[in-house]
């Protein structure tokens, strides 16, 4: 066994020992007397206090792991939460009590929204204070001057806990992956749609009943907005592109639609054609730009995404060393998001030393990398993709080849073709075509084309379609 690395300043190191032909990991623990790293936690709700209950049940296996205790000092909530014993913890109802606590070393954001978080975190790196936050709006809307005000003061913003919940894949990006270049990645990055797809899939039933159907049981908000029109997704995409691509965060220039527009004969029609229906964040390295989009997709009923179902989330990353690699894990929920934000707390923990803490640091607080200010985004006009067509029009002689003229005029290639009755029986036909890879502008065009003709009854819609090889 190799002897202990001579004493660098206290802090807990592995090395790697030779037993039996294997490789094990052990872990001296040198510094005994390492100072522990005080925390505040803002916010009690459900990943608040999944935080605190993580952070008491596993306190002995962290400061073994960390080197050091990790002591939770101060609790800012409006209101107790029974899920989680707060008993021997001072608990104010100011979050920025918090911030201004010189006791406090790591401030933990678990209020959400913009406003006030905003407020607090930048309170709190004014103060010299580490963050670790769950808010994906927060980081997608703000992380660009945020991170800038943290690495002017010295400090860590650590957000892990912002992107699908459990599943470490900021990590993934930033360490596992940093040897690659990221030529893509395709998420189901929103629980709460995926449940709604998979149920409307399943029951064959109509958006509006599944999306009730998923308030009751507490997925769905009062106000679904941001689950169901993308909006939480594309918070969450941003944060993946930044980090897979060393670009500024730019959620402003990321395409975003929701799932409210999907119907059960779109997943019907899409399962005939050998597809299925997900909602995808999808970040694209092109030579022409970044894509950035998040939309309903379909993809093969054969691929892995296809079998994520419920409120499951997973992101594939295609790099160019690594290949296809893909994360699975509970996007949402108590303790799995409190698993992340309690990993952050451990690297900045682990950090807390280090003669500097930023050039250290596993996840640093600054995603972008030299010469990426001016990165060129591409609108989703331009984006080439094959696409699901459906429309509803008259069920007589003729108005297939009018249709199919007018996508031919446009120079594009039909790849499948179906024709349906439409469920009412009404004398209308649901006309069903996968069309072949086009410029998005070029099929816009088309479509507005067939919505005009008078045999088109109903709405023209398309879903785009990867096969994510
Ligand atoms: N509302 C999110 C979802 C969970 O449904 O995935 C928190 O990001």
């Amino acid at each position: 066994m190799s002897p202990p690395p001579p004493d660098n300043g206290n802090r807990g190191c592995i090395f790697m020992v030779k037993s039996n032909n294997d490789l094990m990991i052990k872990n001296f623990l040198r510094g005994v007397s390492l100072k522990p790293v005080k925390v505040g936690v803002c916010g009690l709700g459900v990943v608040g206090s999944g935080t605190v209950n993580v952070l008491q049940r596993n306190a002995e296996q962290l400061k073994s792991r960390t080197g050091r205790s990790i002591q939770l000092v101060q609790i800012a909530a409006r209101r107790p939460n029974p899920a989680c014993d707060t008993a021997d913890i001072s608990v104010t109802s100011d979050v920025f009590d918090v911030a201004k606590n010189p006791e406090v070393d790591i401030l933990i954001e678990l209020i959400g929204g913009c406003d006030v978080a905003l407020d607090l975190v930048n309170t709190a790196i004014e103060n010299g204070k580490h963050v670790v936050t769950a808010n994906k709006a927060l980081i997608a809307e703000h992380g660009n001057e945020i991170f800038e005000r943290a690495r002017k003061k010295g400090v860590i913003v650590a957000y892990e806990a912002s992107v699908a919940g459990a599943i470490p894949v900021v990590k993934a990006l930033r360490e596992g992956l940093v040897g690659n270049r990221i030529n893509w990645l395709a998420g189901i990055i929103n629980g709460t749609g995926n449940f709604i797809l998979t149920k409307m899939k399943e029951c064959d039933s109509p958006f509006a009943e599944v999306l009730e159907e998923a308030q009751q049981l507490g997925y769905a908000e009062a106000d679904p907005t941001f689950d169901v029109e993308g909006i939480d997704a594309a918070h969450k995409l941003t944060i993946l592109a930044a980090n897979a691509f060393g670009t500024k965060l730019m959620f402003d220039e990321t395409y975003t639609e929701g799932i409210s527009r999907i119907t059960p004969d779109d997943i019907r029609y899409a399962e005939e054609l050998g597809y299925c229906i997900k909602h995808l964040g999808i970040a694209h390295q092109t030579n022409q730009g970044v894509e950035l989009r998040v939309h309903p997709t379909l993809i093969p009923q054969t691929h892995l995404l296809a079998r994520v179902d419920g409120v499951m989330n997973s992101v594939l990353i295609n790099g160019d060393a690594a290949g296809q690699t893909m994360y699975y894990g509970p996007g949402a929920g108590s303790e799995p998001t409190a698993s992340a934000v309690v990993a952050d707390i451990a690297d900045i923990a682990r950090l807390l030393d280090a003669p500097d803490v930023l050039s250290g640091t596993s996840v640093p607080p600054l995603p972008y990398d030299a010469g990426q200010d001016d990165v060129i985004t591409l609108s989703i006009e331009d984006i080439v993709a094959a696409s699901y067509v459906r429309i509803r029009a008259k069920d007589h002689p003729g108005v297939l080849m009018k249709v199919t003229e007018v996508i031919g005029r446009h120079g594009i290639n039909i790849d499948a073709l179906l024709q349906k009755e439409t469920r009412e029986n009404d004398g209308m036909a649901d006309i069903v075509l996968l069309t072949d890879k086009i410029r998005e502008g070029v099929l816009i065009k088309a479509l507005q084309v067939i919505a005009e003709l008078d045999d088109v009854t109903g709405p023209v819609t398309h879903i785009r379609v990867e096969h994510l090889g």
